[in-house]
């Protein structure tokens, strides 16, 4: 998921290289110029990684002016040429017409390798197929669906009780962090078969764990800004040292998991591993104890459902307090799906938020999508061009050029969209009776679109629609502070900066 060059001014020693470097890339570029006689266009060149350093903490939106101004455009970088597109038709070639030609690359590969291995995130090729095929499977079978709403129930249920503590002793709640810590649990589970409880930290080595996912992350991304990460490493210093420490911290904590687990069916060797309906018993069925690649498949698993889902459910929370008549609407909507007169308690509420009513709420389904256009979870996806090849707006691009997508940027195209593409409005997503009406997802690309759209979308709608069912049947949200002007921090997921402060009501309650 990772995928983006940004640099860091407050570097000096990567501003000097970078300022050395501007020499090579004006060169270069009146290199690739004077190539042009053999016919072919390049796209035009929008701006350098100067100006993105310069726009960093507004990122997006600088890159959403360059998309409206010129739809695909080129960076100059002194490393790499960086295509950005919000073209849908080039859109559709990279992701399905000429799929085989753009994907991780090895510059994908070997910042990702330590903490993911060869996920299904890091590798291209027989082992990205091996695993989608596999893991596809897997997602689409009726016990991971049972054992996973089971999970979210539970879950929520959880988040409800927080919720209302907040609410009845007037406290304000930030909200983002309290989701994260909730999505982690119920991915960690999910995965793995086993409570991590985030949430309220009960489990000591489970919270070792998940700090040293999130700082093994964060040091993983930094590796796409920091040029020097490979010699850091070399010499084991700096952000380099510690990610090796806490990516043992976490090797060690799976591999035990994963150890307890092969003696568990070793134990019981037939019926007790096919009733489990984790993906990490699954796996361990179709693969055999191999535990290295088991390890790859819990970690990717977890880092591709846990801070996607809770960032999604934040922005969606902060719409749905910035336009209250959007939030009562579809509070009634879950009221009706959910016949409910009055609430007692937060596990009975929990359980009447069945397959057939989560069916029923359109407008949620629509206003979550609505959030995702606005707000996609990952902003931006590079890929990588394998060979010289000719884009459908009539452009080239050439081997080793990363070539990016841009969700953010593309929903709030007005070519895309119409005119009002920056308002948030549901209705866009609803046919005339109210049915959920999707897009093409080469115009809405929050999860990718081709062979490799994201595995986990009907999984992380089904938690979203869970989530905040619950959040919204219960309760009444208001900002803590409506002048507090709420932007996105630039990282790899389109997190909230600085969380949500929020409060809450409750909802039917005598
Ligand atoms: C709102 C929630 C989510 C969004 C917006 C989202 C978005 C995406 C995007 C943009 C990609 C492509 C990333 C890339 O270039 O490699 C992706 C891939 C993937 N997602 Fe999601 N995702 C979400 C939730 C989930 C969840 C909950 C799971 C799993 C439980 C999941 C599993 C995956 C997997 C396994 C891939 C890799 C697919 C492949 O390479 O074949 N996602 N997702
Ligand atoms: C919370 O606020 C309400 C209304 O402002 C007030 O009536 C109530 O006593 C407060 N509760 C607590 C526990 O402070
Ligand atoms: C809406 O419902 C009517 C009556 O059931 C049906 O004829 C029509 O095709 C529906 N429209 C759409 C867009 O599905
Ligand atoms: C919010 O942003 C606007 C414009 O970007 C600015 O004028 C205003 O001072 C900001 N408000 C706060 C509370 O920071």
């Amino acid at each position: 998921m990772p995928s983006m060059a940004f640099l860091s001014l407050s570097h000096p020693y990567v501003s000097a290289v970078l300022c050395a470097a501007l020499t090579l890339l004006i060169a270069k570029e009146v290199l690739r110029n004077l190539k042009k006689r053999n016919g072919k266009k390049y796209h035009p060149v929008a701006g350098t990684v100067f100006n993105q350093m310069l726009n960093f903490n507004r990122m997006h939106h600088y890159m959403t002016h360059l998309a409206a101004k010129y739809r695909t455009y080129r960076l100059l970088n002194p490393f790499r040429y960086e295509v950005y597109t919000a073209e849908p038709c080039n859109v559709e070639y990279i992701l399905k017409t000429n799929f085989q030609n753009y994907g991780k690359g090895l510059y994908n590969y070997n910042n990702l390798k330590d903490l993911l291995g060869d996920g299904i995130f890091t590798v291209d090729g027989e082992k990205w197929r091996e695993q989608r095929k596999i893991s596809s499977h897997e997602f689409s079978t009726k016990m991971l669906r049972d054992y996973s709403i089971s999970i979210f129930r539970k879950n929520a249920a959880k988040l409800a009780n927080i919720v209302s503590e907040a609410a009845t002793s007037n406290n304000t709640l930030e909200i983002q962090d309290l989701l994260l810590r909730s999505t982690m649990d119920s991915i960690f589970q999910v995965v793995c078969g086993t409570e991590l409880d985030s949430m309220f930290g009960s489990n000591q080595e489970g919270k070792i764990f998940s700090d040293a996912f999130d700082t093994s992350s964060a040091l993983t991304l930094y590796r796409y800004v920091d040029v020097f990460w490979k010699i850091k490493k070399f010499l084991n210093i700096g952000s380099e040292a510690k990610l090796r420490k806490t990516t043992k911290i976490l090797n060690e904590f799976v591999f035990k998991l994963i150890n307890t687990r092969i003696q568990q069916m070793d134990i019981s060797k037939e019926g007790f591993e096919s009733k489990r309906g984790d993906i990490l018993s699954r796996f361990l069925q179709v693969k055999g104890y191999d535990s290295t690649y088991l390890r790859d498949i819990i970690l990717n698993f977890v880092i591709a459902g846990k801070d996607t889902t809770a960032a999604t459910l934040s922005w969606f929370m902060y719409m749905l307090c910035k336009y209250p008549a959007i939030q009562e609407k579809a509070a009634e909507e879950v009221k009706e799906a959910t016949s409910t007169n009055k609430i007692s308690s937060y596990t009975d509420f929990v359980s009447s938020v069945t397959d057939e009513a989560l069916e029923k709420m359109n407008y949620l389904h629509a206003a979550i999508t609505e959030t995702l256009r606005l707000y996609p979870a990952v902003p931006v996806d590079a890929k990588i061009c394998f060979s010289d090849d000719t884009l459908p707006d009539g452009y080239s691009v050439k081997n080793g050029d990363m070539v990016s997508y841009q969700p953010y940027a593309m929903g709030r195209m007005k070519f895309i969209w119409g005119d009002d593409a920056e308002d948030f409005r549901p209705e866009r997503w609803l046919d005339e009776n109210g049915t959920f009406k999707p897009e093409s997802p080469f115009k809405f690309t929050a999860f990718q679109a081709g062979p490799r759209i994201c595995l986990g979308k009907e999984f992380a709608y089904r938690q979203m629609k869970i989530f905040s069912a619950v959040l919204l049947g219960c309760f009444r949200f208001e900002l803590k502070d409506e002048e507090k002007n709420v932007t996105y921090k630039t990282m790899i997921n389109l997190h909230i900066d600085g969380g949500l402060e929020i409060k809450a009501f409750h909802r039917f309650r005598d």
